[in-house]
Protein backbone atom coordinates (compact mmCIF):
# COMPACT_ATOMS: atom_id res chain seq x y z
CA UNK A 1 0.00 0.00 0.00
CA UNK A 2 2.39 1.96 -0.85
CA UNK A 3 0.21 5.24 -2.03
CA UNK A 4 -1.51 4.79 1.70
CA UNK A 5 -1.37 8.59 3.47
CA UNK A 6 0.89 7.76 6.25
CA UNK A 7 -1.87 9.62 8.25
CA UNK A 8 -5.84 9.80 7.25
CA UNK A 9 -9.27 9.95 9.18
CA UNK A 10 -12.22 9.48 7.02
CA UNK A 11 -15.57 11.15 8.44
CA UNK A 12 -14.28 11.60 11.85
CA UNK A 13 -16.89 13.16 14.32
CA UNK A 14 -16.89 13.88 17.72
CA UNK A 15 -19.99 14.21 19.73
CA UNK A 16 -19.55 14.80 23.54
CA UNK A 17 -22.53 13.67 25.74
CA UNK A 18 -24.50 15.90 27.75
CA UNK A 19 -23.42 15.74 31.28
CA UNK A 20 -22.78 17.51 34.62
CA UNK A 21 -25.29 19.97 33.52
CA UNK A 22 -23.66 20.83 30.54
CA UNK A 23 -24.94 19.98 26.75
CA UNK A 24 -24.44 18.04 24.30
CA UNK A 25 -21.54 19.02 21.84
CA UNK A 26 -20.43 18.34 18.43
CA UNK A 27 -16.77 19.43 18.34
CA UNK A 28 -15.66 17.55 15.04
CA UNK A 29 -18.18 16.91 12.30
CA UNK A 30 -16.60 14.52 9.48
CA UNK A 31 -13.17 15.52 9.29
CA UNK A 32 -11.49 13.89 6.03
CA UNK A 33 -7.25 14.31 6.24
CA UNK A 34 -4.98 13.24 4.19
CA UNK A 35 -1.07 13.24 5.58
CA UNK A 36 1.80 12.27 3.60
CA UNK A 37 4.73 10.58 4.89
CA UNK A 38 7.55 13.41 5.82
CA UNK A 39 4.48 16.25 5.14
CA UNK A 40 4.16 19.31 7.81
CA UNK A 41 0.44 19.77 7.56
CA UNK A 42 -1.45 22.82 9.85
CA UNK A 43 -4.56 23.23 11.19
CA UNK A 44 -6.02 26.47 11.82
CA UNK A 45 -9.43 27.69 12.91
CA UNK A 46 -11.26 29.61 15.41
CA UNK A 47 -10.65 28.65 19.29
CA UNK A 48 -13.11 26.41 20.19
CA UNK A 49 -13.31 24.47 16.65
CA UNK A 50 -12.50 21.37 17.93
CA UNK A 51 -8.50 21.39 16.82
CA UNK A 52 -7.61 19.65 20.02
CA UNK A 53 -10.75 17.56 20.52
CA UNK A 54 -9.20 15.80 16.44
CA UNK A 55 -5.72 15.96 17.95
CA UNK A 56 -6.92 13.55 20.95
CA UNK A 57 -9.08 11.38 18.56
CA UNK A 58 -5.94 10.75 16.51
CA UNK A 59 -3.91 10.04 19.13
CA UNK A 60 -6.45 7.23 20.31
CA UNK A 61 -7.34 9.45 23.98
CA UNK A 62 -10.18 10.82 22.26
CA UNK A 63 -13.10 7.84 21.13
CA UNK A 64 -14.61 9.17 17.84
CA UNK A 65 -18.33 9.09 17.77
CA UNK A 66 -18.17 8.62 14.13
CA UNK A 67 -15.25 7.81 11.52
CA UNK A 68 -11.84 6.00 11.91
CA UNK A 69 -8.35 7.13 12.08
CA UNK A 70 -5.68 5.43 9.18
CA UNK A 71 -2.39 4.92 9.71
CA UNK A 72 -0.61 3.76 6.69
CA UNK A 73 -3.58 3.01 5.37
CA UNK A 74 -5.11 0.41 7.81
CA UNK A 75 -7.46 1.27 11.18
CA UNK A 76 -5.46 0.11 13.98
CA UNK A 77 -7.62 -1.32 16.91
CA UNK A 78 -6.71 1.45 18.95
CA UNK A 79 -3.92 4.82 17.76
CA UNK A 80 -2.76 5.13 21.61
CA UNK A 81 1.05 4.88 21.54
CA UNK A 82 1.32 4.76 17.80
CA UNK A 83 2.59 8.40 17.29
CA UNK A 84 3.98 11.26 19.14
CA UNK A 85 1.64 13.93 20.57
CA UNK A 86 2.54 17.43 22.48
CA UNK A 87 -0.43 18.45 23.96
CA UNK A 88 -1.69 21.97 24.45
CA UNK A 89 -0.42 22.41 27.88
CA UNK A 90 3.31 21.11 28.07
CA UNK A 91 2.51 18.76 30.42
CA UNK A 92 6.11 18.43 32.39
CA UNK A 93 6.11 16.91 35.51
CA UNK A 94 7.75 19.25 38.29
CA UNK A 95 8.78 16.09 40.27
CA UNK A 96 10.95 15.07 37.52
CA UNK A 97 14.40 16.94 36.48
CA UNK A 98 14.66 18.29 32.89
CA UNK A 99 16.18 15.19 31.94
CA UNK A 100 13.70 12.91 33.02
CA UNK A 101 10.89 14.66 31.83
CA UNK A 102 12.52 13.83 28.45
CA UNK A 103 12.71 10.38 28.71
CA UNK A 104 9.42 10.00 30.02
CA UNK A 105 8.15 8.44 26.35
CA UNK A 106 11.42 5.92 26.07
CA UNK A 107 10.48 4.41 29.83
CA UNK A 108 6.79 3.91 28.51
CA UNK A 109 8.44 2.30 25.91
CA UNK A 110 9.85 -0.27 28.14
CA UNK A 111 13.64 1.53 27.86
CA UNK A 112 15.40 1.28 31.04
CA UNK A 113 16.00 4.61 32.34
CA UNK A 114 19.91 4.10 32.48
CA UNK A 115 19.78 3.84 28.11
CA UNK A 116 17.08 6.36 28.09
CA UNK A 117 18.99 9.24 29.79
CA UNK A 118 21.68 8.48 27.88
CA UNK A 119 20.11 8.59 24.74
CA UNK A 120 18.27 11.68 25.97
CA UNK A 121 21.68 13.44 26.95
CA UNK A 122 22.84 13.32 23.44
CA UNK A 123 20.26 15.40 21.91
CA UNK A 124 20.02 17.86 24.80
CA UNK A 125 22.41 20.51 22.52
CA UNK A 126 20.51 20.02 19.56
CA UNK A 127 17.09 21.81 21.29
CA UNK A 128 19.14 24.33 22.73
CA UNK A 129 18.92 22.69 26.34
CA UNK A 130 22.50 21.64 26.80
CA UNK A 131 23.85 22.19 30.90
CA UNK A 132 19.81 21.53 31.60
CA UNK A 133 19.91 18.56 32.35
CA UNK A 134 19.40 18.16 35.61
CA UNK A 135 17.00 21.87 36.35
CA UNK A 136 13.75 21.26 37.50
CA UNK A 137 11.03 22.35 34.86
CA UNK A 138 10.03 25.30 37.05
CA UNK A 139 13.60 27.10 36.40
CA UNK A 140 13.31 26.97 32.79
CA UNK A 141 11.79 29.97 30.58
CA UNK A 142 8.66 29.48 28.57
CA UNK A 143 10.40 28.56 25.21
CA UNK A 144 12.95 25.98 26.84
CA UNK A 145 9.80 24.31 28.71
CA UNK A 146 8.33 23.95 25.33
CA UNK A 147 11.82 22.62 23.70
CA UNK A 148 11.93 20.34 26.78
CA UNK A 149 8.20 18.98 25.89
CA UNK A 150 8.94 18.81 22.10
CA UNK A 151 12.30 17.09 22.87
CA UNK A 152 10.28 14.67 24.63
CA UNK A 153 8.32 13.82 21.94
CA UNK A 154 10.48 13.44 19.60
CA UNK A 155 12.20 11.29 21.66
CA UNK A 156 9.37 8.60 21.64
CA UNK A 157 10.48 8.06 18.11
CA UNK A 158 7.23 8.24 16.26
CA UNK A 159 7.29 8.74 12.38
CA UNK A 160 4.37 10.89 13.16
CA UNK A 161 4.05 13.96 15.62
CA UNK A 162 0.95 15.81 16.84
CA UNK A 163 1.66 19.19 18.07
CA UNK A 164 -0.90 21.06 19.54
CA UNK A 165 0.37 24.65 19.43
CA UNK A 166 3.67 24.31 20.85
CA UNK A 167 4.50 27.88 20.92
CA UNK A 168 0.85 29.70 21.51
CA UNK A 169 2.39 30.73 24.98
CA UNK A 170 5.81 32.62 23.89
CA UNK A 171 6.93 36.12 23.06
CA UNK A 172 7.09 37.14 19.34
CA UNK A 173 10.67 36.54 19.16
CA UNK A 174 11.67 33.62 21.06
CA UNK A 175 8.58 32.33 18.73
CA UNK A 176 10.34 33.06 15.17
CA UNK A 177 13.73 31.52 17.14
CA UNK A 178 11.25 28.30 17.66
CA UNK A 179 10.05 28.31 14.37
CA UNK A 180 13.22 28.75 12.53
CA UNK A 181 14.83 26.07 14.80
CA UNK A 182 11.59 23.67 14.38
CA UNK A 183 11.99 23.81 10.17
CA UNK A 184 15.74 22.89 10.31
CA UNK A 185 15.03 19.91 12.87
CA UNK A 186 12.19 19.07 10.31
CA UNK A 187 14.06 19.54 7.64
CA UNK A 188 16.97 17.29 8.39
CA UNK A 189 14.43 14.37 10.64
CA UNK A 190 11.40 14.32 7.80
CA UNK A 191 8.82 13.26 10.07
CA UNK A 192 5.50 13.92 9.71
CA UNK A 193 3.93 16.62 11.50
CA UNK A 194 0.35 17.93 11.97
CA UNK A 195 0.39 21.40 13.69
CA UNK A 196 -2.06 23.10 15.49
CA UNK A 197 -1.96 26.75 15.48
CA UNK A 198 -3.41 30.26 15.34
CA UNK A 199 -0.64 31.92 14.15
CA UNK A 200 -1.94 32.28 10.10
CA UNK A 201 2.21 33.24 9.53
CA UNK A 202 3.19 30.68 11.45
CA UNK A 203 1.32 28.06 9.13
CA UNK A 204 2.84 29.37 6.36
CA UNK A 205 6.41 29.47 6.96
CA UNK A 206 6.19 26.14 8.02
CA UNK A 207 3.78 24.06 6.01
CA UNK A 208 3.39 21.80 3.00
CA UNK A 209 -0.22 22.38 3.58
CA UNK A 210 -2.75 24.12 5.43
CA UNK A 211 -6.12 23.16 6.58
CA UNK A 212 -8.40 25.69 7.46
CA UNK A 213 -10.88 24.78 10.04
CA UNK A 214 -14.27 26.36 10.94
CA UNK A 215 -15.95 26.95 13.58
CA UNK A 216 -17.96 24.78 15.95
CA UNK A 217 -18.35 22.15 14.70
CA UNK A 218 -15.35 21.86 13.30
CA UNK A 219 -14.73 20.86 9.91
CA UNK A 220 -12.17 21.42 6.79
CA UNK A 221 -13.24 24.75 5.16
CA UNK A 222 -10.38 25.09 3.29
CA UNK A 223 -7.46 23.80 2.03
CA UNK A 224 -4.14 25.27 0.79
CA UNK A 225 -0.97 23.54 -0.59
CA UNK A 226 1.98 26.02 0.56
CA UNK A 227 4.28 26.03 -2.54
CA UNK A 228 6.83 28.23 -1.37
CA UNK A 229 10.86 26.30 -1.92
CA UNK A 230 12.00 24.58 0.82
CA UNK A 231 14.61 24.63 3.01
CA UNK A 232 12.76 27.46 3.87
CA UNK A 233 14.14 30.63 6.58
CA UNK A 234 11.94 33.20 8.30
CA UNK A 235 12.88 35.39 5.36
CA UNK A 236 10.65 33.77 2.85
CA UNK A 237 7.96 36.02 4.98
CA UNK A 238 8.78 38.85 3.30
CA UNK A 239 8.19 37.67 -0.13
CA UNK A 240 4.84 38.79 -2.09
CA UNK A 241 3.84 34.88 -2.69
CA UNK A 242 4.09 34.19 1.25
CA UNK A 243 1.50 37.32 1.97
CA UNK A 244 -0.78 35.80 -0.81
CA UNK A 245 -0.83 32.14 0.81
CA UNK A 246 -1.17 34.16 4.00
CA UNK A 247 -4.32 36.07 2.71
CA UNK A 248 -6.43 33.61 0.94
CA UNK A 249 -6.05 32.11 4.67
CA UNK A 250 -7.07 34.90 6.84
CA UNK A 251 -10.00 35.96 4.37
CA UNK A 252 -12.30 32.92 4.99
CA UNK A 253 -11.07 33.19 9.35
CA UNK A 254 -12.08 37.00 9.22
CA UNK A 255 -15.35 36.20 7.65
CA UNK A 256 -16.03 33.70 10.41
CA UNK A 257 -14.97 35.62 13.27
CA UNK A 258 -17.01 39.02 11.94
CA UNK A 259 -20.26 36.82 11.40
CA UNK A 260 -19.66 35.74 15.26
CA UNK A 261 -19.23 39.11 16.22
CA UNK A 262 -22.63 40.19 14.41
CA UNK A 263 -20.56 42.47 11.85
CA UNK A 264 -20.46 42.02 7.84
N1 LIG B 1 -13.75 16.49 27.47
C1 LIG B 1 -14.69 17.31 27.00
N2 LIG B 1 -15.98 17.19 27.38
C2 LIG B 1 -16.94 17.99 26.89
N3 LIG B 1 -16.71 18.97 25.98
C3 LIG B 1 -15.45 19.14 25.56
C4 LIG B 1 -14.37 18.33 26.03
N4 LIG B 1 -13.23 18.73 25.41
C5 LIG B 1 -13.59 19.73 24.61
N5 LIG B 1 -14.92 19.99 24.68
C6 LIG B 1 -15.66 20.99 23.92
O1 LIG B 1 -15.44 20.73 22.54
C7 LIG B 1 -15.28 21.95 21.82
C8 LIG B 1 -13.94 21.94 21.09
O2 LIG B 1 -12.89 21.99 22.05
P1 LIG B 1 -11.36 21.85 21.62
O3 LIG B 1 -10.54 21.94 22.86
O4 LIG B 1 -11.22 20.64 20.79
O5 LIG B 1 -11.18 23.14 20.72
P2 LIG B 1 -9.86 23.82 20.12
O6 LIG B 1 -10.12 24.08 18.69
O7 LIG B 1 -8.68 23.01 20.46
O8 LIG B 1 -9.81 25.21 20.90
P3 LIG B 1 -8.54 26.14 21.26
O9 LIG B 1 -8.11 26.76 19.97
O10 LIG B 1 -9.12 27.15 22.21
O11 LIG B 1 -7.51 25.27 21.88
C9 LIG B 1 -15.42 23.07 22.85
O12 LIG B 1 -16.74 23.53 22.83
C10 LIG B 1 -15.14 22.38 24.17
O13 LIG B 1 -15.84 23.00 25.21
MG1 LIG C 1 -6.98 23.38 21.56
Amino acid sequence: MTDSPKLATEGLCKTYPAGGGQEEVTAVQGVDLRVGAGEFVSLVGPSGCGKSTLFGMLAGLVRPSRGRVLLDGTAPASMLGRIGYMPQRDLLMPWRTVLDNTTLGLETAGMSRRDARARARDAFARFGLAGFEDRWPRSLSGGMRQRAALLRTFLAGRDVMLLDEPFGALDALTRQVMQAWLLEVWESDRKTIVFVTHDVDEAVLLSDTVHVMSGRPGTIRMSLDVDLPRPRTLEVAASGRFRDLRDRILAPLRDEAMAQAGLS
